[in-house]
């Protein structure tokens, strides 16, 4: 309406505000980081404030400590030896590992508690020690406390330094929602520590590596090619092989979320999130007594084998597929996959209208056009999606 002096009516007026904000933060790939020789840490903390003698405080993962019981006194006597920089406000504090700490908000609350009787302010250290869930869960209360209080993860398991821990997101389960409450808050640092890995159970090593094979099939079909060609050292935890597999994977992590021109995912479309519509429920239906990595796993066979059906995908690709997963150590088929609701749908399915939730605006997967070559589709077809389950459910014999 335009604005008129005579009877005082007021025009309406938008002024644009815009502005952006650059990140940076390093990743590095170390071994020893607590060794106290190692400058690692002491660096990242001293990155923008080489001379402040920084407050820390530390969450660790206890499946970690329970594997590492030297490392408690490990973190305390690295950060006495490097006390100029570095003032540890109280001793780490053991959290619970896996998906339990991200299951009930008492533990994001708690820590809360402890951040605000400690006097931790925006410019303190919020340090969390451990896999991709203590990393979800303690990112979530350093972006949240004071609006945000500087993060420094150190991932411990394969799958959260090859994918999750360099990546920029947090969040926790609600209402039986995986990642229901959470942010987009970039840490000030990823600290990636090789030796941690060794002491993962086998099961989780095994599972991390799905989301190597991912990245590889949507974007690299030369590390699809490697990732064959050292499955031998890979499906027996080679320690080089491994190392190599998690930097790759963490390098092409890296560049989605740099260059891909949407790194807080403000589109409909999530990249690298190849197999995962599926996967997700698949958590959920099994209460996440199926791994991430091993749901993923499935996930990527369903919609290669759909991929071929639906005529996006050369016939005999998603064989070499899933040969090269099962001989990574995945199984290829879980029954609640099977589970049919009341109207005689398959349940699984509900995933993709879940999926599509999650991420708000049109229905967006991720296929295969090639190996090494995703392409977004907004329609996938039930009835060949019910074809692709009966595939693998037959393939796997059950
Ligand atoms: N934020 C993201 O972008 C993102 C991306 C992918 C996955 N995730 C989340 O990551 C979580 C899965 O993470 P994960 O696969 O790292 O598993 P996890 O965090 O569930 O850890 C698995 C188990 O390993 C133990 N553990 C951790 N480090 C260990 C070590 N070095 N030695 C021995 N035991 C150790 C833990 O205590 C736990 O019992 C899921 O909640 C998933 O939603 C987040
Ligand atoms: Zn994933």
């Amino acid at each position: 309406m335009p604005s008129d002096a005579r009877t005082g009516e007021q025009a309406s007026t938008t002024q644009w505000q815009r502005f952006s904000v650059p990140y940076e933060f390093p990743v590095v790939f170390t071994d020893g980081l607590f060794d106290p020789e190692n400058p690692v840490l002491r660096d990242a903390l001293c990155r923008l404030e080489p001379t402040k003698r920084h407050r820390i405080i530390v969450f660790i993962d206890d499946g970690l400590t329970a594997a590492h019981p030297e490392l408690l006194a490990a973190i305390t006597a690295y950060a006495h030896r490097h006390a100029d920089v570095m003032d540890l406000v109280r001793d780490p504090i053991a959290v619970p590992g896996g998906e339990k700490i991200k299951s009930d908000l008492h533990f994001v609350e708690s820590a809360q508690q402890t951040l605000f009787e400690l006097h931790l302010d925006r410019h303190s250290f919020v340090i969390a020690i451990g896999g991709g869930a203590v990393l979800d869960a303690i990112g979530l209360v350093a972006a949240t406390t004071h609006r945000g209080v500087r993060h420094i993860r150190v991932p411990t398991t394969v799958l959260s330094q090859n994918d999750s821990g360099v990546g920029v997101k947090n969040g926790v389960n609600l209402h039986g929602v995986k990642n229901f409450v959470g942010t987009f808050a970039p840490p000030f640092a990823v600290l990636n520590d090789l030796d941690f890995v060794a002491t993962l159970p086998e099961r989780d090593k095994i599972a991390g590596m799905a989301e190597a094979v991912k990245v590889a099939l949507i974007r690299d079909a030369e590390f699809f090619s490697w990732i064959e060609r050292y499955s031998d050292d890979l499906a027996t935890f080679e320690r080089a092989a491994m190392a190599q597999m998690i930097r790759r994977c963490a390098e092409l992590h890296m560049h989605q979320i740099s260059r891909g021109g949407d790194p807080f995912e403000m589109g409909s479309a999530r990249p690298l999130d190849y197999g995962h519509w599926s996967a997700h429920k698949l958590e959920s239906l099994t209460r996440n007594h199926v791994r991430h990595g091993e749901a993923v796993a499935i996930g990527m066979a369903l919609d290669a084998r759909y991929a071929v059906l639906a005529g996006l995908l050369v016939q005999g690709e998603e064989q070499r597929i899933c040969a090269l997963l099962e001989y990574l150590g995945f199984d290829l088929w879980h029954p609640a996959l099977a589970r049919q609701g009341a109207s005689g749908e398959w349940v699984i399915l509900e995933g993709l209208s879940e999926f599509r939730e999650h991420l708000g605006g049109e229905l967006t997967i991720t296929l295969l056009a090639d190996i090494g070559v995703g392409v977004e589709v907004h329609e996938i077809d039930p009835a060949l999606m019910r074809q692709a389950l009966v595939w693998l459910r037959e393939r796997a014999g059950a």
